[in-house]
């Protein structure tokens, strides 16, 4: 057997708080995960609560799901709210031309959205049109959305029946504007991008966070063109009153954007590419923290990863614009990397939001009818609940340990997370070999031994393991019995491609 990989974990140094934030969801009027996914319509014979699927909600529930980003994407730089709100047969319909080319009913619109946030008890991320929006319909929007009282949009919105205002956290200015969100250059998206801030006003106690629409990967002049345009920068010790975070998008895929790769079938090489190429978010995300601290030491303005998660060609027979795809055991490392990756960066990553929630990309959740299917990327979700808010503890590896070349990279086959949250300490392990068992000695320094209050392991025979209506627990987390203390070490015995997660007292 391999000699066990060994690390310290620093107890007694928590680090920066990793926001709940950072496992914050997606959800567009993409294919089937608005209409079909959340929305069954209030005469569905699905239980649902005022149109809202009930499963959907309970699932999402369960793992503390943070925020919810809507209408896209692409989606929201042709959306105009106003077609969204009144009686829904009056809604105006529209074409959805970015996914599909489908005919868009507007029955979803901003009150359904609120209504499903209050079920989900997230708070909401509005990403507001820039590409074919005004500057108008973003000012009308916030003050629909937010103002107390007595004012044009406020009459409007208790016409539609909600007196009062809701509160609004999130609100995104534009999406992708070098792409689909308007064919912008960066100095271009940036006037626009101010004009639109400035009337995204908050009214009475909302505070709204801004965050402007970044890059894609590792396009960090687009970054530093905002930083200089839409923060303040050092002379001001204030945070930016424009803009309070700067996005960046990232995907994952074992082939090109032509041909991205099976979900289900793949072999071991593109096993191992898909990894590695999940471990780049880590030097993407320091590549773009290295930007900002140099406009920003004091970490004042967040990054958020607005959009990640592994695209994969569309599942045989299904509409290429739905981008509908299976999730396997391998998704779920690919998470487990990602999560990784965003500890390590809590000091400046505020957000990250996983695309999307329901039956689109790297989803949580998978509708078949009346049944739903909890995907394995679920699982790793929940399993990491104890992360939220936690305080992040230091793990040190005393030996490197295991690395694979793939992808022109070395990729660390095993991950350690730990954070601390009253009284809890959280331990995240992933063994990314598909084929050996990893064993790993923890000596938590600095602190009691905890016991081991909780501990549960996601694996299956085969990375290409999934769950399905008529399997739906093939991947699912069980008791792990593979942690114990061992001479004052806490020692892991990881089974081949698997994601473990453990609760000791502290
Ligand atoms: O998530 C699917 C699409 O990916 C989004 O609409 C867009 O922002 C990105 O290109």
């Amino acid at each position: 057997p391999a000699p066990a990989l060994t690390a310290v974990v620093d107890i007694d140094v928590p680090g920066p708080t990793i926001s709940r934030h950072l496992y914050g969801h997606f959800a567009e009027h993409l294919g089937r995960c608005i209409y079909d996914g959340f929305w069954v319509g209030e005469d569905s014979e699905i239980e649902n609560i005022g149109g809202i699927r009930a499963d959907v909600v309970e699932a999402l529930r369960s793992i503390a799901i943070p925020n919810l980003r809507w209408p896209g994407g692409c989606f929201a730089d042709e959306y105009h709210w106003t077609d969204g709100v009144g009686p829904r047969d009056e809604r105006p319909r529209m074409v959805n031309t970015h996914w599909g080319d489908v005919e868009e009913n507007n029955h979803f619109g901003t009150h359904e959205f609120m209504a499903l946030c209050e079920l989900l008890d997230a708070e909401p991320y509005i990403s507001g049109n820039v590409g074919s929006g005004t500057v108008k319909e973003t000012s009308d929007w916030v003050e629909y959305l937010t103002r107390a009282g007595d004012s044009p949009m406020a009459r409007r919105r208790a016409e539609n029946g909600r007196r009062e205002p809701w509160s609004v956290k999130f609100f995104g200015v534009g999406n992708e504007p070098w792409g689909c969100g308007g064919n912008l250059t960066a100095q271009q998206f940036s006037t626009l991008a101010r004009q639109h801030a400035t009337y995204a006003r908050n009214h009475g106690e909302n505070s709204l966070y801004r965050i402007a629409a970044g890059g894609s990967e590792d396009d960090y002049v687009w970054t530093e063109v905002l930083m200089k345009q839409l923060t303040r920068g050092l002379q001001d010790p204030s945070p930016s009153d424009l803009y309070q975070a700067i996005s960046f998008h990232c995907y994952t895929m074992s082939g090109s954007w032509m041909d991205k790769g099976s979900a289900t079938e793949f072999s071991e090489e593109e096993y191992w590419t898909t990894l590695a190429r999940a471990e780049r978010v880590g030097e993407i995300l320091a590549g773009h923290v290295a930007v900002m601290d140099a406009y920003d030491p004091a970490k004042k303005v967040g990054l958020a990863l607005d959009e990640w998660g592994t695209w994969w060609n569309v599942e045989p027979g299904t509409n290429p614009g739905f981008l509908h795809q299976q999730n396997t055991l391998r998704d779920a490392l690919v998470a487990a990397v990602h999560f990784d990756a965003f500890h390590a960066h809590a000091d400046r990553l505020r957000l990250a939001n996983i695309a999307q929630t329901v039956n689109v990309l790297q989803s949580m959740l998978l509708t078949d009818g009346r049944r739903l299917i909890l995907t394995p990327t679920y699982h790793v979700f929940a399993m990491s609940v104890g992360h939220h808010d936690a305080r992040r503890l230091p793990v040190n590896p005393v030996r490197a340990g295991a690395v694979h070349e793939a992808d022109g990279r070395e990729v660390s086959t095993v991950k350690v997370s730990a954070s601390t949250k009253d009284g809890t300490v959280t331990i995240t392990a992933a063994n990314l070999d598909p084929t050996s068992s990893a064993v790993v000695e923890l000596h938590l320094r600095g602190g009691d031994s905890g016991v081991i209050t909780g501990a549960q392991v996601l694996t299956s025979a085969d990375p290409r393991d999934h769950n399905t209506a008529e399997d739906l627990d093939r991947v699912a987390p069980v008791p792990f019995e593979g942690a114990v203390w061992d001479g004052g070490l806490l020692r892991l015995d990881l089974p081949a491609a698997s994601f473990v997660s453990l609760q000791l007292s502290a």
